[in-house]
């Protein structure tokens, strides 16, 4: 039994395998032909926190394969209430097929895949959100091609998504520039782990120089709303505009896991012109985790 906690579960292979699987299944969900490969499987998805992709993605992508989804916010179900995270992950795990948690805290995941029988799927923690990264390498391949050998920036927080990147750096063999304020740059694990992957920068002009691709991510993630005034101050240089987009390949993509701020991390000039692929990378969660799924719950 595999689970897809952090990229690096699965092997460079099986994450390119899954891509080439999502861009085969997007023509053929949107060819009208009927998929019901997961039938009779049911999807647990535990969420303690907000989502609007993630869920919708999972739940529909169930549905298009003939499964079931339910949807188990921590206001509903007994963990939300103190009972213990093995006790849930062994009822849970014996009921389903696949289990997705998005959860605050990263250790709850690894808890839950060391007790459920059930494959456990990362759907953000405070750690990492590996389910975006798929997406996001599917629509880079989609509209660039191949994204070894190229150059990726990542401007603003080095937070679960930045972290993820790094593991992507690794997985598909490009290179990241990440921009960070002093005090907002990734985990020192996560570097001293990728280091080989990666240049850290406090300047977003020089981390944007002749890059492929420019990803942003919002300077307050769900659960730092309090910080969010002292953030604007600490991440106002880093905000993805044109003018900074002007330093990268003229050619350059733009990407975000949305949902986004404008004005703030990105400016509407950018996010809404005709170098930003959010719409396509929004949409490709569904087929991504469709492909995962099928990857995690049929082998
Ligand atoms: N990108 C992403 O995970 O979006 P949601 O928070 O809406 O699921
Ligand atoms: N870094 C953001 C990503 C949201 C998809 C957060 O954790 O809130």
């Amino acid at each position: 039994m595999k689970h897809f906690i952090n990229l690096d579960d699965l092997s460079n292979n099986d994450l390119t395998q899954i891509i080439d699987q999502a861009i085969a299944l997007k023509k053929q969900h949107k060819s009208g032909a009927i998929n019901n490969t997961l039938e009779n499987k049911t999807l647990a998805m535990i969420f303690d926190k907000s989502s609007t992709r993630t869920r919708v993605s999972f739940e529909a992508g169930m549905a298009q394969l003939g499964g079931h989804a339910l949807f188990l916010s921590d206001r509903d179900i007994q963990l939300g209430r103190g009972e213990p995270i093995i006790d849930s992950a062994i009822v849970i795990g014996s009921m389903v097929d696949a289990i997705v948690m998005r959860v605050s805290s990263h250790e709850s995941i690894d808890t839950f895949s060391q007790n459920a029988n059930a494959p456990i799927i990362n759907a953000l923690s405070d750690e990492s959100h590996p389910c975006q990264l798929l997406a996001d390498m599917m629509t880079y391949k989609e509209h660039k091609g191949d994204i070894q050998g190229k150059t990726v920036a990542w401007i603003g927080d080095g937070n679960n998504m930045c972290h993820t990147y790094m593991q992507a750096a690794k997985a598909f063999g490009f290179k990241l520039n990440i921009a960070t304020p002093k005090n907002y740059q990734p985990d020192p694990v996560f570097v001293e782990k990728y280091a080989h992957y990666i240049h850290l920068f406090t300047n977003a002009q020089d981390a944007c120089q002749a890059v492929d691709l420019v990803v942003t991510d919002v300077w307050a993630s769900m659960g730092q709303e309090s910080e969010q005034n002292m953030r604007e101050i600490a991440f106002k240089d880093f905000q993805v505009n044109d003018k900074l987009l002007a330093h990268a390949k003229s050619d350059v993509a733009f990407m975000h896991c949305l949902p986004a701020h404008r004005g703030e991390e990105v400016s509407a000039s950018v996010i809404d012109g005709s170098q930003s692929l959010v719409w396509d990378e929004a949409e490709n969660r569904l087929h991504a985790q469709k492909a995962l799924l099928l990857y995690l719950i049929n082998t």
